[in-house]
This record gives C-alpha cells, structure tokens and sequence, in this order.
C-alpha cells in the first residue's frame, strides 16, 4: 500500500519502546494528542507499564517477529520508533534488534500503509565528529556498533521514502536526561519536554518527505546546528547553559578520545556498553 502525502496530522500512533526511558515520557506528553496511542515494547517490559488509559492501547511486539509488528503497524498513520538497545552492545546483539528489527519494523509500515515513521537515531551516527558545530549534512562517522545501527537505521528510511513514498524523519538524539550530568551535557541535553514536542512535531508537520534533525533543547554550547527545526516548527523550551555551574567541572581527562569526539565515551576503543558490563 502506498502512503498519500501528509496534509492533516496523524490520528493514530504507534510507540514502539513505550516502556523505556523516552517512551515512557513520550506516552505522557503525547496523551491525548491522538485519537490512538498503541504503544508497543517485549512483552515482559510492557507488563511493568501502568494499564492502557482511554485513548491507549499496550501491544506486546518483538522487534525481531516481522509478523508482531504487521499486528502492531495495522491501522497506524504513523509510527514513532524508539524500540530498540540504546548503548553498545556485540555485534550480533545491535544486528538482530537495531538493524533488523527496524527493517521488520519498517517493512510492516510500507505493508499496512503507515505515511510516517519518526526514528530514534543518535548523536552516535556522527560519534567521530570533533566538538564542533556540525551541519545535519555531515558525514556520517558512527563511533560504535550501536552508531552504525543508526546510520543504517537512517538510510532504511531514506530508501524506503524514495522507493515507496513513505516520510522519514530521524531525530538524532544527543542525550536526554531528566538534567545535565556532565560538562558535555551542555552541548548534548535534550529535556523531556522538548523530546516530547520534538517527536509530536516530527510526527505532525506537513510536507515531509525525508528530514534528519538534531535531538537537543537549545542548548548555547551545541555541536549540532539546528537544520530543519524551522520545518518541523521545533521551538525547544529548555537550555543546558542553566546548569553550567554545576556541571562544567565535570569533564572527562582531557586527553582522552572521549573529550575529543562529539560521541563521548563510546569513542574509547575498549568501550563496550551493555556487552562490557554484563547486563
Ligand atoms: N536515551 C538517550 O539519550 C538516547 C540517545 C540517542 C538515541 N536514543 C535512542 O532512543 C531510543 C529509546 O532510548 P531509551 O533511552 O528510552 O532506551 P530504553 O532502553 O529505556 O528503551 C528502549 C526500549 O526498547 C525495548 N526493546 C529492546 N529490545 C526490543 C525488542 N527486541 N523488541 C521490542 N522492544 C525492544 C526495551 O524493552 C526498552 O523498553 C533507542 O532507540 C535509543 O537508541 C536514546
């Protein structure tokens, strides 16, 4: 089924990730929005979720069963996606629910007729990039498994925008936090509030084909310009510059990778992530 061109806003929304980190403040802010918000994770998680509300719909779906997530993608306008292992992990691991779990998930929207996917990609897509305002043009230089899985997750998107017709958006989301942690924080921050309008307006605004935007507030320090806020009318409404005193003292050791490159300590070369801590 091929998507007619966005002209009204979507009505009904499938969340994929719902009980993570993001989307367990997604789904607060976007109640109501929607005539429908199915929010979608692994079985396990989303029985630890507080019961649908009205307007609400909890939908078990591994990323890994292409026929779930037909099931989860039926009847939906749009798809936020945030589904997915959110660090660095095995090779294989960041394969199976990163890569091919968007493919499943994106193969299911073309299938039911979904006009718009937002994505959760990540800073970590351009991880090797010096401390420096980058355009959203920039070459891709993923610092990890995890960074390449958002590069592709990334180019999945644009093919399927130009061979099927569905919108693309990819949010590169830097770091978000409830507050800054850190001294790179003051670059990367992105509030819960401003992730939340930053994905409704990535789902919402008219006349998207494909647009690759940064997932920060308004950061004064930022290292990522602001290209297609004006299109999707993202105005952030937060600053990590409010907490600079408490947090610029924290900095990593100066010669390391990690205070050279925009992606932080997935840069070292012996990071691991999930794979490295045993979780
Ligand atoms: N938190 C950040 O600062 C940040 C930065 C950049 C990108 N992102 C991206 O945003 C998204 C959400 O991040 P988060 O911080 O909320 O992470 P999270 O780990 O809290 O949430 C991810 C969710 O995905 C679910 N999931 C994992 N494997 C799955 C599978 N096989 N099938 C279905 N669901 C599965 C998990 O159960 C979890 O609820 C991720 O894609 C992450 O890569 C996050």
């Amino acid at each position: 089924m091929t998507p007619t061109p966005s002209m009204s806003r979507p009505r009904r929304v499938l969340l994929t990730g719902a009980a993570g980190h993001i989307g367990t403040t997604l789904r607060e802010h976007l109640r109501g929005h929607y005539d429908l918000l199915r929010l979608s994770d692994l079985p396990a998680a989303l029985a630890g979720l507080p019961p649908a509300a009205a307007g609400e719909e909890l939908y078990p779906a591994d990323l890994t069963d292409p026929a779930a997530l037909r099931g989860a993608t039926q009847g939906m306008d749009a798809v936020i996606h945030l589904g997915g292992i959110p660090d660095e992990d095995t090779y294989p691991v960041i394969r199976a629910v990163n890569m091919d779990g968007t493919a499943n998930l994106l193969e299911a929207a073309r299938l039911c007729g979904v006009r718009r996917v937002a994505f959760a990609s990540s800073i970590h897509a351009v991880g090797y990039a010096p401390r420096e305002p980058i355009g959203m043009d920039a070459p891709v230089r993923p610092d990890s498994f995890y960074g390449v899985s958002k590069v592709f997750g990334e180019a999945l998107g644009r093919m399927y925008v130009d061979r099927y017709g569905l919108e693309f958006v990819a949010v590169r989301i830097c770091s978000f936090l409830e507050r800054p942690r850190e001294a790179r924080n003051l670059a990367t921050w992105l509030s819960p509030r401003d992730a939340a309008q930053l994905f409704r307006r990535a789902i919402d605004a008219p006349g998207v084909t494909y647009l690759t935007v940064a997932g920060i507030s308004a950061n004064t320090r930022r290292w990522m310009n602001p290209d297609g806020w004006d299109v999707l009318g993202y105005e952030p409404e937060d600053n990590a510059e409010e907490y600079a005193a408490e947090v610029e003292h924290l900095i990593s050791p100066l010669q390391s990778n990690a205070a050279r490159f925009q992606g932080g300590i997935f840069t070292e070369p012996d990071y691991r992530g999930r794979a490295g801590d045993g979780s």
